[in-house]
């Protein structure tokens, strides 16, 4: 089976991260999330893999994954002149896919567990589509399907009364009769033309679509609270190594990582699930942790964090409470003041300077 990501978009919920980038390229436990992405459509048997790019961070995305050698999969990338709908992302590969049965997977959606399991299920039956659905508590944010007797009966996008809440994952195994629904397909009330309606058509012309059910952790990352929920849970699920060195007085508990000539100076402590990239500094009295990123080259001082994110080639000091937050690359803060001890909350784009 072919793979197909999906890395356009406009990612308006994630500004001003999104301004320099595209969202799938944003890192999750200091790897980009759509890299867990392709991943899991090697897990599912996809060699070959089209990437839908488009708009401002089209060539980001290129030079990251290149022609997929490095990743273990061959790339070709499709060009979404605007950002039309995932049943329009789609529609663009009906070349690439050809004749075979493929996997669609949206690259904002984080799931730890395989979908080996369930591509398989699907090669090997008559079904037309099969889509995963997850249990959700807001099932009006959602694409969702209606169950009865074990069959869809109705899928339906952000409905205000839903009747269940099961929402419908951005992993969707597809044949090429998906493109015939296309084809016929009406823009949405936001103007795009939406994969719930195409799913919709294919019940209401009789064809089979079967779905599974994913228990385990899933993840439609569209806003900054959503990234740093998925940050923590890949962390908790980290092999720990520690690569770097440190000094004594260094208190480390739970799942740690950390990277190639990290220093960790003394008192400095760390709760797990933390990751730290390679040539990081983690200046004396810092406390990090749980559920904290840093990438490559970055330095922090004196700061207490938790729950947040804070990419590479960055230098972040000061006393004060840092909860909840994403600190984009090359960016530098620094508090000379002793703050009060009220958790601050800081979502800042690329190349951000603060001093305060
Ligand atoms: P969405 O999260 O629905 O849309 P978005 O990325 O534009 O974000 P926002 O609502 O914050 O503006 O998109 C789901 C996934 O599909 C995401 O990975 C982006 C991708 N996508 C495309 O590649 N092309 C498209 O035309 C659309 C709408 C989404």
């Amino acid at each position: 089976m072919k793979g197909i990501l999906l890395h356009g978009g406009h990612g308006t919920r994630l500004r001003p991260l999104t301004h320099t980038g595209p969202k799938q390229l944003l890192p999750i436990a200091n790897k980009p999330m759509s890299q867990y992405c392709i991943n899991s459509l090697k897990e599912a048997g996809a060699k070959e893999i089209g990437i839908i790019i488009g708009g401002i961070g089209a060539n980001k995305v290129r030079e990251y994954y290149g022609d997929g050698e490095k990743f273990g999969v061959k790339i070709s990338y499709i060009e979404q002149d605007e950002p039309r709908g995932i049943a329009h992302a789609i529609n663009l590969c009906k070349d690439f896919v050809g004749n075979e049965k493929f996997t669609v997977f949206l690259g904002d959606n984080i799931i730890q567990k395989s979908i080996e399991d369930f591509a398989r299920k699907f090669e090997n039956s008559d079904a037309e589509a099969s889509i995963l659905l997850c249990e959700v508590d807001d099932p009006s944010r959602f694409g969702i399907a209606d169950i009865k007797n074990e069959q869809i009966i109705k899928i339906m996008e952000k409905p205000k009364n839903p009747p269940t809440n099961l929402a419908v994952t951005g992993i969707y195994f597809l044949t090429p009769v998906i493109f015939e629904m296309i084809k016929n397909l009406k823009p949405s009330w936001r103007n795009e033309l939406e994969i719930t309606d195409a799913l919709q058509m294919l019940l209401e012309n009789k064809y089979k679509i079967t779905y599974d059910t994913i228990t385990d952790y899933w993840k439609d990352t569209g806003t900054p609270e959503d990234i740093i929920n998925a940050n923590g849970a890949i962390l908790e699920k980290m092999k720990p190594y520690f690569d770097g060195t440190k000094e004594e007085g260094v208190k480390i508990q739970g799942n740690v990582m950390i990277g190639k000539n990290s220093k960790i100076q003394k008192d400095v402590e760390i709760q797990g699930p933390v990751i730290i990239g390679e040539n990081c500094v983690i200046e004396s009295k810092t406390k990090i942790g749980p559920n904290i990123s840093i990438g490559n080259n970055t330095t922090i001082s004196e700061i207490d964090i938790a729950e947040s994110i804070i990419m590479s080639d960055c230098i972040v000091k000061g006393k004060l409470k840092m909860r909840n937050s994403i600190i984009s690359k090359n960016s530098t803060i620094i508090f000379t003041e002793q703050h009060n001890q009220n958790e601050k909350i800081f979502l800042l784009g690329e190349g951000t300077k603060i001093l305060f």
